[in-house]
């Protein structure tokens, strides 16, 4: 634990992935708990903290959404900012940072309320304990850091393991069916529109006659063959793009934000604000287009706070070179 002088990470480079210790968590004092980042704890470093806060403009006594619950990095800063009063919902379909939240840093912690679930389901989730409206949703998109490290997940080729890329471990489909069961068209088609791989076609041929494909470390290594390029070594992995395709894929990433951007209107207070933090153009383009949609008669739901989106400080990329390419955009709920 960051607490019991575990060393920060260099900067420039991703935190090591520490193992979770959900008995030494339970016997940090209390003033122990206040001085850790949980998140580093997690493996995860939380992304622009600062900035989120600052567009959720918090209110000690309100009722608060992080639908992103994660390492619980930005749960912590909002229950930092909440009064006696205040109440935070945190959500996260992945069973692993619930059990952070719930036998780690938030055990004994009255004001979160940690549900399990999709935030496409979000009305449901509130409804369930009682709340219809909330003064602020808050949404880091994407995947953990330690998701992506953490062996056994198949998010990523640095272990070999089998192809899941599950974010919710029960959900119905994996990166196996896809990468296997798919027609070679629509295998192409979704490398191409979530993945923006030109090579596309050329790769989803390749799979199809190579099936069946198991492990993580099996496709990246015939990604690598059929993108492979002469001259000097490409600046990412040539898997990259196609995996983050098949997450998209699997998880539904693209219409669960679609779905959850159509009801925040409605969840939020006159004044609410829901802030979002995405990591690719196909998530903030989303966001934006959310934003700036206005129905029949011409009015928005939506005052948007910024005009273009905040990204990450210089000192934040330096320490945290994930923070990179975030955006976060946030926007204030009009009165009906
Ligand atoms: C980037 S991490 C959040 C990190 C967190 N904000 C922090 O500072 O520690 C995103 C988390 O959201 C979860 N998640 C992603 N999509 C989700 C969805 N549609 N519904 C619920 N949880 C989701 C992932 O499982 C992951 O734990």
């Amino acid at each position: 634990m960051a607490g019991r002088g575990r060393p920060s990470p260099p900067a420039g480079r991703e935190p090591e992935l520490v193992p979770l210790d959900f008995d030494e968590a339970l016997t940090l004092s209390d003033s122990e708990t206040q001085s850790m980042d949980w998140s580093k704890s997690f493996g995860h470093l939380t992304v622009m903290g600062a900035e989120a806060l600052e567009a959720l403009a918090i209110k000690e006594d309100g009722v608060y959404v992080d639908a992103t619950l994660g390492g619980g990095g930005h749960s912590r800063l909002i229950l930092q900012r909440l009064g006696a009063k205040g109440r935070l919902i945190a959500v996260d379909q992945d069973p692993e940072p619930r059990a952070w939240a719930e036998e780690g840093w938030g055990r004994g912690e009255g004001r979160l309320t940690v549900k399990a679930g999709n935030f496409e389901n979000l009305p449901e989730l509130l409804a369930e304990e009682g709340i219809l409206k909330v003064d602020g949703i808050l949404a880091d998109l994407g995947l953990s850091s330690r998701q992506l490290a953490r062996r056994g997940r198949g998010f990523s080729w640095t272990c070999d393991e089998p192809l899941d890329m599950r974010l919710d471990p029960d959900g119905p489909l994996s990166a196996w069916e896809v990468v296997n069961r798919y027609p070679e068209k629509e295998l192409a088609d979704l490398i191409w529109r979530y993945g923006e791989e030109r090579a596309s076609r050329k790769l989803a041929r390749a799979i199809v006659r190579q099936r069946p494909i198991d492990t993580t470390d099996q496709l990246a290594a015939l990604a690598a063959k059929v993108l492979y390029r002469p001259g000097p070594p490409p600046r990412i992995h040539p898997a990259t793009r196609t995996f983050m395709a098949l997450r998209i894929a699997v998880n539904r990433e693209l219409e669960v934000l679609e779905n959850f951007l159509a009801q925040a209107p409605a969840l939020l207070k006159t004044g609410g604000r829901l802030v979002a933090i995405s990591f690719h153009s196909l998530e903030d383009r989303l966001v934006k287009e959310a934003f700036r949609r206005k129905d029949d008669n011409g009015d928005s739901p939506w005052r948007p706070i910024y005009k273009k989106p905040l990204t990450a400080a210089e000192e934040e990329v330096s320490v945290n070179p994930r923070s990179r390419s975030a955006k976060l955009r946030a926007a204030e709920r009009t009165a009906p």
